[in-house]
């Protein structure tokens, strides 16, 4: 009995030398038979109360051994087989295959335009004040002077909120001009960028919203002379050097008096051209000085303080800065039309 225990042991000794293993699946089933739970070994364990006393501790040994052969060709094929899949993933790389190129992204026109603005302002000591879209209705309209039956205030030319007679999707971001003021202490010296609403027709010249940067100064003395100063400065740093500005008489509701602001068209040196329609001249914002009973209005002393403010549409400047024909392009969001600014910042 003991004899043919003994030669059992043997043959699976041969068994595991010969098995042949090329993969993984191979491999494997080398694993199950000689190392898995219910390896052929394990049988041989329970006989072992048969082998006569004196020979037990040399079967012993024979079985640990033949045990750890199986274990050591199992590690070595596994190692060798994990090179061969590491080389043969090397082997599929082409190194001298041009890299896929990094998608960046690019600013939006809007966005450029806005950012040059508010550098601009920033650089003489405004500071960024950003308010809600939707609106109050009395500081959209009400603390801004404008007349309960001023056209402005109809549902044709405003969007307000559902069955609501108060609130509506701001129309111009003069409105923070009457939140700041209610809420802020004179000096007061802030930009305001922002998207704004009006019930339009789309065209190529026009759309329901779009954006703007309002601008307000108040303290003691401010004059008209500082208002002109400021706007020269910023027409020569947004459109070079040798601009010049023009200021043109005009009426708003929450400044007295009220202009116009042009500057010398940049795009054919005020000599005449599409844009600026032969003229020389470009439209680039309404101003004034902050009308007395706004800030009365919005509670701040009239005797002791003035002020001056101004608003300008964004479309427009990125429109002539960047030769876009149609508005509608700066919010359809084409990645054909939105690439090609990836230059800019
Ligand atoms: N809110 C005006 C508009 O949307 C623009 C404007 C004009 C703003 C004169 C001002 C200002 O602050 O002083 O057309």
């Amino acid at each position: 009995m003991s004899a043919e225990i003994f030669d059992q042991l043997r043959t699976i000794q041969q068994d595991i030398e010969a098995y042949p293993v090329g993969n993984a699946a191979e491999l494997e089933a080398f694993r199950i038979r000689f190392l898995g739970s219910k390896n052929i070994l394990k049988g041989l364990f329970a006989e072992i109360k048969n082998v006569p006393n004196d020979q037990k501790k040399a079967f012993g040994q024979l079985v640990n051994e033949v045990k750890q052969s199986a274990e050591q060709k199992f590690e070595a094929l596994q190692e060798s087989l994990s090179k061969a899949a590491l080389q043969e993933q090397a082997d599929s790389i082409d190194l001298t295959a041009p890299a896929i190129p990094l998608y960046n992204g690019s600013r939006h026109p809007v966005s450029i335009t806005l950012n040059r603005i508010t550098k601009i302002f920033e650089r003489i000591g405004f500071t960024v004040a950003e308010e809600r879209e939707i609106e109050d209705e009395w500081y959209n309209f009400g603390a801004m002077n404008t007349p309960e039956d001023h056209p402005a205030r109809d549902m044709q030319d405003t969007y307000y909120l559902k069955d609501s007679k108060q609130y509506l999707l701001r129309t111009h971001t003069s409105s923070v001009q009457a939140r700041m003021m209610t809420t802020t202490k004179p000096p007061i010296r802030i930009i305001a960028p922002g998207r704004v609403y009006r019930n339009e027709t789309i065209s190529a010249r026009s759309h329901c919203q779009f954006h703007q940067v309002e601008g307000l100064y108040i303290a003691e003395k401010v004059s008209f002379a500082d208002l002109k100063q400021t706007l020269y400065y910023f027409a020569r740093e947004m459109y070079g050097p040798d601009t010049r500005i023009r200021l043109r008489p005009s009426f708003f509701p929450f400044t007295e008096p009220s202009a116009e602001m042009d500057v010398s068209c940049f795009i054919c040196n005020a000599e005449g051209c599409n844009v600026c329609k032969h003229t020389g001249w470009v439209e680039i914002m309404g101003c004034g000085m902050v009308d007395p009973q706004v800030l009365t209005n919005c509670g701040i002393d009239a005797d002791k303080y003035s002020g001056f403010a101004f608003g300008m549409g964004i479309e427009r400047q990125a429109m002539m800065l960047y030769g876009i024909k149609d508005i509608r392009l700066l919010f359809e969001n084409d990645l054909r039309f939105l690439d090609q600014f990836s230059a800019a910042y």
